[in-house]
């Protein structure tokens, strides 16, 4: 059952796609990722990301992860933690990353609460997530799948209106890409808390 809720074999072993190296692009500094998974990104990290915070709640791919992370320059810390409590001092990220994990979040206004809480004044949330479709139809597909989808995938619910969200928690939000991916909506962009 365990291993039902977090999908793992879905996301262990896998390659980084090119929106997942794209959604890093040009990041420096301090950078927390949400949610981290097994560390598939983190070969993605641009040089100029001196620290990477991994904040992953599951102790199998924290356990993951670590091979990863010795593999690359920047400093790599692993931690124990959910998107919505996240285990960092105010104000000391230059950027946070979520890549499928606001769409799992049972808080995603708290989970937003916290990225604002630790981003620096000027820092970015990165996302790389699910969107309700504005097509009525695929939207309505979504909707009849999740809750089947969500047993599945550990919490997921492939129809959330992230980008509403986003804006409801006071970002100012860029979109720049909306694409299918295994015939999913997603969106890739920033926001910026406002
Ligand atoms: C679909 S995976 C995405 C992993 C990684 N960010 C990626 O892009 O490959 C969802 C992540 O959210 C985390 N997660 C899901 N539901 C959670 C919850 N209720 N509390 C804490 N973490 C959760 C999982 O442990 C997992 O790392």
């Amino acid at each position: 059952m365990e291993q039902f809720h977090h999908p793992r074999p879905v996301w262990t072993g896998q390659r980084p796609t090119p929106e997942r190296t794209r959604l890093l692009d040009a990041l420096t500094g301090t950078v927390l990722e949400l949610g981290a998974g097994d560390g598939l990104k983190l070969a993605c990290y641009p040089a100029a990301v001196r620290e990477i915070v991994l904040v992953e709640a599951d102790p199998f791919l924290r356990a993951s992860a670590a091979p990863a992370a010795d593999q690359v320059a920047a400093t790599v810390r692993i931690l124990d933690g959910r998107p919505h409590e996240l285990p960092v001092p105010d104000a000391s990220c230059d950027a946070v990353v979520a890549s499928l994990v606001l769409c799992c979040s049972p808080s995603v206004q708290g989970t937003l609460r916290e990225v604002r809480r630790v981003l620096r004044p000027g820092g970015e949330l990165r996302f790389y997530e699910h969107q309700r479709s504005a097509n009525p139809v695929i939207a309505c597909c979504q909707r009849l799948v999740s809750p089947v989808w969500s047993r599945a995938a550990g919490g997921c619910r492939p129809g959330r209106d992230t980008l509403a969200a986003l804006r409801r928690a006071g970002f100012a939000v860029s979109v720049s890409a909306s694409f299918p991916f295994h015939g999913i909506p997603h969106v890739l962009g920033t926001a910026r808390p406002r």
